[in-house]
């Protein structure tokens, strides 16, 4: 344990699968106690087994974050497992990749749901628990495609947006207090979403306006999401962090 993130305690939404996972590990590597939340509770499990016998401390909690009921008790979790909370990472996403025209209102309200109201509830249920720490860092997970445009995503692609000015906003709230929030953009990075969710042809195209020509790794994402959490950003907030290849340069 190298000790980044040593006493630090973190909460982390979609930890049982791809990028959440891969920054449960990170973090608990770091030293931080990791509080590792998905709806897939056996995966989940399993991810707190691995993180647990290479010496890291880590709890599961089932929570849908769509539910403020969910946030309230992961929270909880976090406090009364490891005493307090200075972490969050707001990671659980979903992806529809529908234009305008094709996007039912179902689709819509689904992904608004999870990716914006999912991070929106998140911030919510962390801040008292971070103010009553004195501090802590938030990191929303939204994409390039929060930032700019793509044929088709349109419900994806407004989620993202949101969770984008969102951070900004909570940001400006609560720097007096000692809580930063940032968001951070990955590029295509190969995760079961990408590779169960997004047709080989539109992989292809991404990596094609991509400039370093591959797509990413979750690791490569989580190296961002802990230097975001550590103390090293300690004058880091309201900022959009890109973890993308070059892929918004182009
Ligand atoms: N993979 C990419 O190319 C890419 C690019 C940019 C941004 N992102 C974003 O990164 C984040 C992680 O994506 P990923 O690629 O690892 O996805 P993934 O599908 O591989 O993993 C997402 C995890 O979120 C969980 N989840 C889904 N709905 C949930 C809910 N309602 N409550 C709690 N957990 C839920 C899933 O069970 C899963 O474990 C997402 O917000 C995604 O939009 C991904």
């Amino acid at each position: 344990m190298s000790g980044r993130l040593s006493g630090k305690v973190a909460l982390i939404s979609g930890a049982a699968l791809g990028m959440g996972f891969a920054e449960a590990q990170r973090l608990a590597i770091e030293g931080a106690c990791v509080v590792a939340s998905d709806i897939l509770v056996d995966e989940g499990e399993q991810l707190v087994s691995e993180i647990c016998k290479s010496g890291g401390k880590a709890t599961f909690v089932k929570l849908d974050v769509t539910s403020e009921t969910d946030w309230q008790e992961a929270v909880e979790t976090a406090v009364s497992t490891y005493g307090k909370l200075d972490i969050l990472v707001n990671n659980a996403g979903i992806v529809a990749l529908e234009g305008v025209e094709d996007t039912t209102l179902e689709i819509w309200n689904k992904v608004m749901a999870v990716n914006s109201t999912g991070t929106f509830l998140g911030m919510k249920a962390a801040i008292p628990a971070m103010r009553k720490n004195g501090g802590g860092s938030i990191i929303n997970i939204s994409s390039v495609w929060g930032i700019t445009g793509t044929a088709g995503a349109t419900a994806y692609q407004a989620s993202k947006g949101a969770i984008r000015t969102m951070t900004k906003s909570a940001a400006v709230q609560y720097a007096a207090e000692g809580i930063r929030v940032n968001s951070v953009h990955p590029g295509i990075i190969t995760t079961p979403m990408v590779v169960e969710g997004v047709p080989d042809e539109m992989r292809e195209s991404v990596v094609a306006q991509t400039p370093m020509g591959r797509e990413g790794l979750p690791e490569e994402v989580a190296n961002m999401v802990l230097f975001l959490a550590s103390d090293e950003a300690s004058y880091v907030t309201g900022g959009e962090y890109l973890v993308d290849g070059g892929y918004i340069a182009l």
